[in-house]
């Protein structure tokens, strides 16, 4: 009994970082959240078909789906890229999503009156 929550609780806690969990080791070295970020904003426009396209890619990967640059295809093969189970798939892209958000970055000044 025991056991079983202390996995339960790894896997929430693990879910609720699942970027930094899973993907910071490599992502933080090479190809950084911010042009994987750019480049699906690019492409498809909105939050939810980032979401949807980006889980799809994690859980399914191929060089069909990729994203990147072909400069950076002929570097890092797409197909060779981590398989992930859905629920971390989309997780991770949420956070990363909400990390990235460009609008955030922006300053909008008030308007003078
Ligand atoms: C073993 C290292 C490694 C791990 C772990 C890893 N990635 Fe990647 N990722 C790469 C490399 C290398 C590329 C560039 C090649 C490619 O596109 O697959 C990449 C590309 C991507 C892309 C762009 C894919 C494309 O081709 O359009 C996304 C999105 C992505 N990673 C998200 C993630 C997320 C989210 C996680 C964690 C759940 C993760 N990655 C974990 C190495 C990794």
């Amino acid at each position: 009994m025991e056991k079983i929550t202390f996995v339960l609780l790894v896997e929430v806690i693990a879910f609720a970082n699942a970027l930094h969990t899973y993907c910071d080791r490599c992502h933080l070295q090479y190809i950084p959240y911010q042009m994987i970020y750019k480049r699906a904003l690019l492409l498809y426009s909105s939050k939810r078909r980032i979401l949807e396209n980006l889980t799809n890619f994690l859980i399914d990967p191929s060089a069909s789906k990729t994203i990147l640059p072909p400069g950076l295809r002929n570097r890092f093969d797409p197909n060779e890229h981590p398989t992930f189970p859905k629920s971390v798939a989309q997780e991770a892209i949420k956070e990363l999503i909400e990390q990235e958000d460009l609008i955030k970055r922006f300053y909008i000044p008030k308007k003078e009156e």
